[in-house]
């Protein structure tokens, strides 16, 4: 379906919060041609073609008649299977939005689906694109051994049709389990439901296996929908540095050992020779610097490189393995949290 111009045909299933900006970026990116949007209400996908262009379908079928390349699949999670699905099994090439899908069951027939189709699929776990994510990673940090994570917001009574692990702590999940470059060996969670069945808060404790080293990851993860601000933080201690980052602001904070070691030494000489050091101010002695933060949209950013995987023939950054792995985690935390609250006094 390829232009001659290598312009590749573009669509978006589910106009909704998500899809919207999806569709937006289908106008904002150079070698993408919006060709049409599909979702079930018409004034939806009507306020979409009127403002960006393309034409609006009811079906996923009429899209796929009309002729597409590529498209991002943004409806509710629950849909996400039977549209991938089709898409996959004609060579459309998908970006899932995050959650892959609601069970493990239903991830694994998506990613069985992707690899018996040509085409290629990315899961929408946008953060790894977040340009603070970006930062930490390019730090060089080594492996954590200790991360923890806070992603809480008031309720917003959307993706109320999963609960709140895969709704919110799935972006940590993935990002984690990109960090360790493994799954969790054991999971501890508690988690509380007010709203529904399903959990709206939850802490979770992930313990990721030794490294090369022998050193373990210990991840104290914790989201909720239910909280009166909103927050998104990470903080990661390594042996080489301790990062801080608020990715809501878009900064953060590194101390690298390196650049404190002399001092260190100095300090650690002094608590030898039983010095008291108690009139002295920590903050003063520490040397700091601040996370290099770029700018750029993420949603933007993980379009561009999808696109460039289709182009280039590469594995996509997030393959449909990674998409399954978060949500196979996302489920044993929930598993963990019920384990124990019915474990009983
Ligand atoms: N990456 C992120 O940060 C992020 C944030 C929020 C939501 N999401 C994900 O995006 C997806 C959509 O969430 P949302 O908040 O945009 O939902 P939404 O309810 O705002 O929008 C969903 C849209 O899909 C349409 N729709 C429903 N079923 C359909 C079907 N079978 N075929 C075609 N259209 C259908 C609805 O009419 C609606 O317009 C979910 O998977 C959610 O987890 C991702």
């Amino acid at each position: 379906m390829k232009s001659a111009t290598g312009t590749l045909r573009y669509g978006v299933i589910g106009t909704g919060r998500m899809g919207r900006h999806h569709v937006r970026l289908g106008t904002q990116i150079e070698g993408l041609e919006l060709v049409g949007v599909v979702d079930r209400d018409a004034d939806r996908r009507a306020e979409m073609t009127e403002k960006y262009g393309g034409k609006g379908h009811a079906e996923v079928d009429a899209l796929i008649e009309a002729g597409v390349d590529v498209v991002v699949i943004a409806t509710p999670t629950v849909h996400h299977r039977a549209a991938a699905e089709r898409l996959l099994a004609k060579g459309v090439h998908c970006l899932i939005e995050k959650p892959l899908a609601p069970s493990v069951e239903e991830a694994r027939a998506i990613a069985d689906a992707a690899a018996r189709s040509g085409a290629l699929l990315q899961v929408g776990h946008v953060v790894r694109y977040d340009p603070v994510m970006v930062a930490i990673r390019q730090l060089g940090i080594g492996m954590p051994r200790f991360v923890e994570v806070d992603r809480i917001s008031p309720m917003t009574f959307r993706s109320v049709d999963v609960g709140v692990v895969l709704d919110m702590m799935i972006h940590d999940i993935d990002v984690l389990l990109m960090l360790m470059e493994r799954e969790p060996e054991r999971v501890d969670a508690s988690a509380v439901s007010v709203l529904g069945d399903s959990e709206d808060v939850c802490n979770a404790r992930l313990t990721f296996p030794p490294d090369r080293h022998g050193h373990r990851c210990v991840a104290n993860v914790t989201a909720s929908r239910l909280a009166m601000k909103t927050e998104r933080k990470m903080r990661l201690i390594s042996p080489e540095a301790y990062v801080s980052a608020d990715f809501q602001e878009r900064k953060g904070s590194v101390v690298r050992r390196t650049a404190n070691d002399a001092r260190m030494d100095e300090i650690r000489g002094q608590l030898k020779a039983g010095k008291d050091l108690s009139s002295m101010n920590w903050l003063d002695l520490v040397s700091m610097e601040p996370l290099k933060v770029d700018v750029g949209e993420p949603l933007k950013l993980q379009l561009e490189d999808f696109l460039d995987a289709i182009r280039s023939g590469r594995k996509p950054f997030v393959d449909a393995e990674a998409g399954f792995a978060a949500v196979r985690t996302a489920e044993r935390i929930v598993a963990a949290a019920k384990a124990l609250d019915s474990r009983g006094p």
